[in-house]
């Protein structure tokens, strides 16, 4: 089964666990409580990204925003409060399921994107690229760029390439991996041994090469100006990135500056 069925499978049977895998969010376990704790997460994530982004850009007042791979809407919900928001999801389910929780939001699937007009203030994506297979993922960041307003401001959440994955080396963590999307009985053999039913769908993970990911925002004229790290298993990074050219005046003034500088010759000693 190929990521994009089995999204659409999470969500139809079990959305809210597809996103945040914690047993109180699983469909027969919801209660309103846990559904407050679920969007409340959502909440808090929305405040930090907007705080932090304030930092350095304190008049930011996004008027245009996206999330993408938005799920049932969790972190849609909290943007949808301050900007006209466009939600974009892989899985008809998840969509429906977010046109609910969202019912301002404007809901796509990403077969739409091209049909978006380029001027967002904001993109956003969470817990998203690592579930998208690499070479896909790369295309969509580049399409998601080429979104942004001049001075757009993108904030995209990644896996990054390691060596390892706990104690298994990462060729042999791929294999298995395939193998999960290749033979359903391997699949399910692994989901028990685990703790999970049988039939659970899979949830591909993906880790991307940074020097590419630093190209491709490179070539779109983008700059990043604030990096956090996400720890997990998987280690992740959330890149903060402004469209623009700056970073290509200010790589030339500094150049030009070290050129002129009289200590130049001490830096330039290996
Ligand atoms: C773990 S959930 C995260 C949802 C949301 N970003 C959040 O943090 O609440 C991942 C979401 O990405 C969506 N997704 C997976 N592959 C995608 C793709 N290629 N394009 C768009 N969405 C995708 C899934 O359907 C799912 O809703």
């Amino acid at each position: 089964m190929g990521p994009d069925h089995a999204w659409e499978k999470w969500g139809a049977q079990d959305p809210y666990y597809g996103v945040l895998s914690d047993p109180r969010f699983r469909c027969n376990k919801l209660t309103d409580d846990s559904l407050k704790e679920f969007f409340a997460t959502g909440q808090h994530h929305i405040e930090h990204m907007l705080e932090t982004i304030r930092k350095t850009h304190s008049d930011f007042q996004p008027k245009r925003v996206m999330d993408y791979g938005c799920g049932v809407g969790r972190l849609l919900r909290p943007l949808s409060q301050i900007a006209d928001t466009v939600g974009v999801d892989i899985s008809e389910s998840m969509l429906n399921e977010a046109q609910k929780n969202c019912p301002e939001a404007t809901l796509i699937h990403p077969e739409r994107l091209n049909s978006l007009a380029q001027n967002f203030d904001l993109i956003h994506s969470h817990l998203v690229f690592q579930h998208i297979p690499v070479r896909t993922g790369e295309g969509v960041l580049r399409q998601l760029v080429g979104l942004l307003s001049p001075n757009g401001i993108g904030v995209i959440h990644l896996t990054f390439l390691v060596r390892r994955l706990g104690r298994l080396p990462i060729p042999v963590w791929d294999a298995m991996q395939k193998m999960r999307g290749r033979s359903k009985l391997f699949h399910g053999l692994m989901n028990l041994k685990d703790g999970r039913p049988f039939n659970q769908p899979q949830m591909q993970m993906n880790n991307y090469n940074l020097n590419r990911i630093f190209a491709i925002l490179r070539d779109a004229n983008c700059s990043i100006f604030h990096v956090e790290f996400t720890s997990d298993l998987f280690p992740g990074a959330v890149l903060y990135f402004k469209r623009g050219c700056e970073h290509v005046e200010r790589t030339c003034l500094s150049w030009v500056a070290l050129s002129a500088a009289p200590g130049r010759a001490a830096l330039d000693a290996p």
